[in-house]
């Protein structure tokens, strides 16, 4: 469904990822782990046409995108849920809401709404409230909800664990297995956070310095020695 070939990419004349193969198939959960600097975000950056590729492709359902613009992108059904949330924090939490969908001609709008609520009680509660007064673990599920109202086809998330208490991180991830599962829309997951991660998906690659140094079932590599010691912090 998703597939990078070669792709690189990085910023003016530092290249931060090296030629980078990897697939997200139909239904699949697929985790991209690795250190800080890695260039995780730098992929997802990439594969949403806000970082451009110098080289490689990236496909899309039978088509080439690498040379799209970020709205073209989105209306392709790519979706992403960028690090550190991005939610408009002035808006309230309902307009934030109502501009995931922004692309979207469709009427089903309200109902989309409807069952954000129904996903995130909370969002329902504190519907007219500034979406920058809500708490970092609320400031994610409205992230994730914003996500969803544009209907993507392939959800994309940027460490939706990052700085939350392990309780809302749980909330969270249970709700993005839930939407995979009900929706069976593929989600390409990108972590810091290694045990959740590979616990979670089908997939995973591991990403060291730009260049995929590792990659096979997240069970497997959840027993990996070498994963082990270097990202689950455990020694053999
Ligand atoms: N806007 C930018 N301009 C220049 N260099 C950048 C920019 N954004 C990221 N980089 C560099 O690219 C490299 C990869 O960064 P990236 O954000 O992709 O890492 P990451 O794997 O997402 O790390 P983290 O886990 O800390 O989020 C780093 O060396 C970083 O300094
Ligand atoms: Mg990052």
């Amino acid at each position: 469904m998703l597939e990078l070939k070669g792709l690189r990419s990085g910023y003016q004349k530092i290249e931060v990822l090296h030629g980078i193969d990897l697939k997200v198939e139909p239904g699949e959960i697929v985790t991209l782990i690795g250190a800080n600097g890695a260039g995780k975000s730098t992929c997802l950056l990439t594969i949403s046409g806000l970082v451009r590729a110098t080289s490689g492709e990236i496909w899309f359902d039978g088509k080439r995108m690498d040379q799209l613009k970020p709205d073209q992108i989105v209306g392709l059904g790519l979706v992403q849920v960028p690090e550190g949330r991005r939610i408009l924090k002035d808006f309230t939490v309902l307009e934030n809401l109502e501009m995931g969908a922004y692309l979207r001609r469709d009427k089903e709008v309200r109902r989309d709404l409807a069952q954000m609520t129904a996903l995130f009680p909370i969002l329902g509660t504190r519907a007219g409230q500034r979406a920058g007064t809500l708490s970092g673990g609320e400031q994610q599920m409205l992230a994730l909800a914003r996500a969803l109202m544009a209907r993507p086809r392939l959800l994309l998330l940027d460490e939706p664990s990052l700085g939350l208490a392990p309780l809302i991180i749980a909330q969270i991830f249970e709700i993005i297995r839930q939407i995979n599962k009900e929706e069976g829309t593929p989600i390409f997951l990108v972590e810091q956070n290694a045990n959740l991660a590979l616990k979670m998906a089908n997939r995973a690659y591991v990403i060291e310095n730009g260049s995929i140094a590792l990659s096979g079932l997240a069970n497997d590599l959840l027993g990996d020695a070498k994963v082990k010691q270097a990202y689950l912090g455990i020694a053999e």
